[in-house]
């Protein structure tokens, strides 16, 4: 078994973060940065972290195997770390996927999303599991959490091709996910209507995401991501700095969204950049010593590496 290695990707959010974990839908797209995690032998044990640890340990419990196997884990990943990106729903389905096939199980994606989505509980305390279920399956997907133990998703095969996207970091947040996940939560618990109508405006822009991409209506894809920001900010987890930033990038005729949870006082993330002509911004990103990453969409969710 040491050797054995599984692969998951990273997600983004097209619309839909933060409503999402109230029940509301949202668009999701797995990219082509990916994860790996490969078994190796506890004596080459060299890198870990508490989360992985937790991953590992809790993915080998779900599975029943008794870790006095010797196994440990190696991890090599071109994810963007607590940036919005989905690296923590990804080691979790990596780990999960690895315990199932440790404990000889068939593959069967709806176990390994189970499982993860019991692994994120523990980084973000109330996941809407949009995340695990976006990494588990990849390409394109509409999830609603219904209730904790109704969560509906559907795979999506867009008729058209969303180009022109790229992504830059505008800092790793302070706070972690869990933490902005609570910061809206006070929100709504404090003005709860306000809160609703910005969700109910959010799932009108996801709603349009949808279309966009059956290739239902001719939507702007510029407008709805300049509107689904609007909304973010509304909710208060995007940054004065992050809004600076956009609001440059705005002016060089860019969209721009973050995506993910978010983040209030520094960074927040990756942010989500449509423009027409993406090659006309390397300047301003350069001279702004930011990374232009560019990602193509809908790849392929978990799998065992050959
Ligand atoms: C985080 O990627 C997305 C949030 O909606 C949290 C969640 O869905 O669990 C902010």
């Amino acid at each position: 078994m040491p050797g054995l290695k599984v692969s998951a990707p990273g997600k983004i959010i097209l619309s839909g973060e933060h409503a999402v974990v109230y029940g509301y839908p949202g668009l999701y797209a797995s990219t082509s940065l990916r994860m790996n995690v490969k078994l190796i032998n506890k004596n080459n044990k060299s890198d870990f972290s508490s989360f992985a640890d937790y991953a590992f340990n809790k993915a080998f419990q779900s599975f029943k195997i008794k870790n006095d196997l010797n196994y440990f884990y190696k991890i090599e990943s071109r994810i963007p770390i607590g940036s919005g990106m989905g690296s923590s729903a990804s080691l979790a389905v990596c780990m999960s996927a690895l315990a199932q096939k440790i404990a000889k199980r068939e593959f069967n994606l709806d176990e390994i999303n189970k499982v993860a989505y019991e692994i994120e509980k523990k980084q973000h305390g109330k996941p809407s599991g949009g995340d695990n279920t976006i990494v588990t399956f990849g390409g394109f997907v509409w999830y609603r959490k219904e209730a904790e133990n109704l969560k509906v998703f559907s795979k999506i095969t867009p008729k058209k091709r969303i180009s022109n996207l790229f992504i830059i970091n505008s800092g790793i947040p302070k706070e972690t996910t869990g933490e902005m996940v609570n910061f809206v939560r006070e929100k709504y618990e404090k003005n709860p209507e306000k809160i609703k109508k910005i969700f109910n405006q959010i799932e009108s822009c996801s709603k349009g995401f949808l279309k966009l991409v059956l290739g239902e209506e001719n939507l702007a894809l510029k407008d709805l991501i300049s509107a689904n920001e609007r909304y973010l900010e509304e909710l208060g987890v995007v940054s004065k700095e992050t809004k600076e930033l956009i609001g440059l990038l705005e002016k060089k005729k860019a969209s721009v969204k973050i995506s993910g949870a978010g983040g209030s006082s520094h960074g927040s993330g990756i942010l989500l950049i449509y423009h027409k002509n993406p090659e006309s911004l390397k300047n301003f990103v350069k001279s702004r010593k930011l990374d232009m990453i560019s990602v193509s969409l809908g790849k392929k969710g978990v799998k065992i590496e050959k």
